[in-house]
């Protein structure tokens, strides 16, 4: 976690380094600072908080340079306060450093920096490493670069870092391991940018080079980009890749938080998602890496889900799609438990890893072991580029666009339609749905996007709800079946940006536990779709109804049911039952935002929670 942003060039640093500070906060916001450097100096600035109260700090004194690096931090070392923010100087007052990951072993090397006449500020691990690097360049009289990858090299964890020397103006070196880096290079290497990804620099230039694992990049300006090997200082021509993104996705567009923009956008990510795969005309998905590895798929054993957070919840969507649609067993594993306890997985496995960001380490370590122990590795990630799309064998991107909400809303969504297609597409190669099924479902999905369109003008209906349930201190989420999952996704939606307690159950475990929780001060969201377990579902409700709950429901168009015992409905369009998710979640998400908005949250950047998750 944490946002690292830095600039060299011909420009003004600090509005560079700010803007693009403030469009990292999405990675933690517990503290920022910039660094400027002008005539050999230092002008550190830096407090707990976020940037626009960095802003306020830096913008009385001199923000004068053209050279900078800025960070926005989540904490891991240290308490959020202004000592330990980023960026650190060394004990010479020379060496400045951002860092956005863990060094595990920063003990060890503080206490022999301690013996070496080192003093720290901080309780950070960071403040170590820049004096780590400062004692290798005393000792070794060598270079920043140098000192930089020996101080690595007896490191042990994750980093990305910028540094440089205020004595050398024209310098930044950059490494990682473990934790993700963008270089932007400008025209004619007039000016470079370093970022924790390329947003803070589209719009100068779309050339962007991305650091591997123990790559080290020495950044002169007027010169080409040097990249090295960490372990043996071998060359590595740099990859330099063009951007797509551009700054409209990155902005946001009218509404009032990027998460309302992110709900609206879903019909539109979904479309895209389904370009040029979705061939529902033609009878076909279409799915390159999918086609090209179809004996992997077809052979498979069973499939096994690896991923965090909401996207664990699509990866559980996904259990009942793959089990359902194409009879292929499943098993979806929360990527920090798979990596820790030796799995057994073996060669006719599947594993699909599941990522948004692309960037979570658990994730990422979890692909990384299925790989080792000869697994097939599938991704679907959203950033495109990011380590998780790199590691993986074969993968589909969402293409939902940047997500700068830190709650997931679009990337979810999309994340279920690239699993809806795998399995559709299995299924039927597998035979277990015909011809005429298969089609019957392409043709549905097409619908889809317009189905999502028409429960976003649901709107008011769902403040109404809002309105009446914001000040609540629990809430409950039941489903069954496929819209199990949804249940834990709209628990943990509400409670990542309201900060009131939710959970989701299996509607039926509801009896084994949570229905002691229940009286009239509790409101239970159940999700009552037409098809699948509806009878079972409604006794559960009937079960609340008895204990007074109150029952804000979703149901299907036509219900004359639930709709008699209900408290509240909200109301859906009709779908197969394997496709429901796309379309129950939509209102939970719409639920969460309000209720977050009425009790004065901060919807976009809540309180603890980081969107992109890089240390474990
Ligand atoms: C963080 C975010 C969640 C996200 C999870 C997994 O916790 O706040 O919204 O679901 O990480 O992230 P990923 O990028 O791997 O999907």
């Amino acid at each position: 976690m944490c946002g690292i942003v830095g600039y060299l060039g011909f420009r003004k640093a600090y509005p560079i380094v700010i803007k693009g500070l403030q469009r990292l906060e999405y990675r933690g916001y517990d503290s920022a600072g910039v660094v400027l450097t002008n005539d050999n100096e230092l002008n550190l600035y830096k407090t707990k908080g976020k940037v626009s109260d960095l802003k306020k700090i830096a913008e009385t004194q001199n923000i004068d340079g053209n050279l900078a690096l800025g960070h926005t931090r989540w904490a891991t070392h240290g308490i959020p306060n202004d000592a330990n923010s980023h960026p650190h100087v060394s004990n010479s007052g020379n060496l400045v450093i951002v860092h956005n990951g863990i060094i595990e072993n920063y003990n060890s090397l503080k206490k022999e920096l301690i013996k070496r006449g080192y003093s720290f500020d901080s309780d950070t691990d960071t403040e170590i490493l820049i004096n780590l690097i400062e004692e290798f360049k005393k000792t070794n009289n060598c270079k920043l670069g140098k000192a930089v990858q020996l101080a690595l090299k007896s490191v042990i964890g994750a980093y990305a870092i910028a540094v440089y020397d205020r004595t050398k103006s024209d310098e930044i070196i950059v490494a990682r391991l473990g934790s993700p880096i963008a270089i932007g290079v400008g025209e004619d290497n007039k000016e470079f940018f370093v970022a924790s990804d390329a947003s803070p620099f589209i719009e100068y230039t779309k050339d962007a080079v991305y650091l591997e694992d123990e790559e080290l990049a020495i950044i002169k300006l007027g010169k080409d980009l040097r990249v090295r090997k960490i372990k043996d200082d071998s060359f590595v021509e740099p990859n330099i890749n063009e951007l797509q993104l551009n700054l409209d996705q990155i902005e946001k567009g009218g509404y009032d938080h990027f998460m309302l923009k992110e709900i609206h956008e879903q019909p539109n990510a979904i479309l895209d998602t389904y370009r040029g795969r979705l061939l529902a005309d033609r009878g076909l998905i279409k799915m390159g890496s999918v086609d090209n590895n179809i004996t992997k798929f077809l052979n498979a054993n069973r499939i096994i889900i690896v991923a965090c957070g909401t996207s664990w919840h699509a990866g559980l969507v996904g259990e009942y799609l793959f089990e359902d649609l194409a009879r292929i067993p499943v098993e979806v594993e929360y990527a920090s438990e798979f990596r820790y306890r030796n799995p057994i997985i073996n060669k006719n496995d599947v594993v699909i890893a599941i990522s948004q960001s692309g960037e979570t380490a658990d994730t990422l370590a979890a692909v990384k072991l299925a790989k080792e122990k000869g697994a097939f590795v599938f991704g679907i990630c959203n950033v495109v580029g990011s380590s998780i799309a790199r590691e993986t064998n074969s993968g589909a991107y969402t293409h939902a666009g940047p997500e700068i909400g830190v709650a997931s809303t679009k990337a979810f969504t999309t994340q279920i339609t690239i699993l809806s297609l795998i399995a559709l597409k299995l299924g039927n190669l597998r035979g277990e749905l015909s011809n005429s099924t298969y089609q019957k479902y392409l043709h549905e999905m097409v619908l889809i996007p317009s189905k999502i369109e028409q429960l976003l003008k649901i709107d008011s209906k769902i403040k109404e709800i809002a309105s009446i349930y914001k000040d609540v201190s629990n809430f409950l989420y039941l489903g069954r079946g496929y819209n199990f999952p949804v249940a834990l996704e709209g628990a943990l939606k509400l409670k990542e940006i309201s900060y009131i307690h939710a959970e989701g159950y299996p509607a039926a475990e509801m009896k084994h536990g949570p229905i002691a929780l229940i009286d009239e001060s509790m409101p239970v969201v159940v999700i009552a779709t037409n098809r699948g377990h509806y009878d079972k579902v409604v006794s559960n409700i009937q079960e609340i109804k008895a204990r007074k709950g109150k029952i804000i429901a979703i149901v299907t168009k036509g219900d004359t049911i639930v709709k008699e015992i209900a408290d509240h409905v909200i109301e859906i369009p009709q779908a197969s039952e394997s496709l429901y998710p796309l379309l129950t979640t939509i209102p939970l998400q719409l639920l969460s935002y309000y209720i977050a908005v009425m009790r004065g949250c901060n919807v976009d950047q809540p309180r603890n929670l980081a969107k992109s998750v890089t240390v474990e």
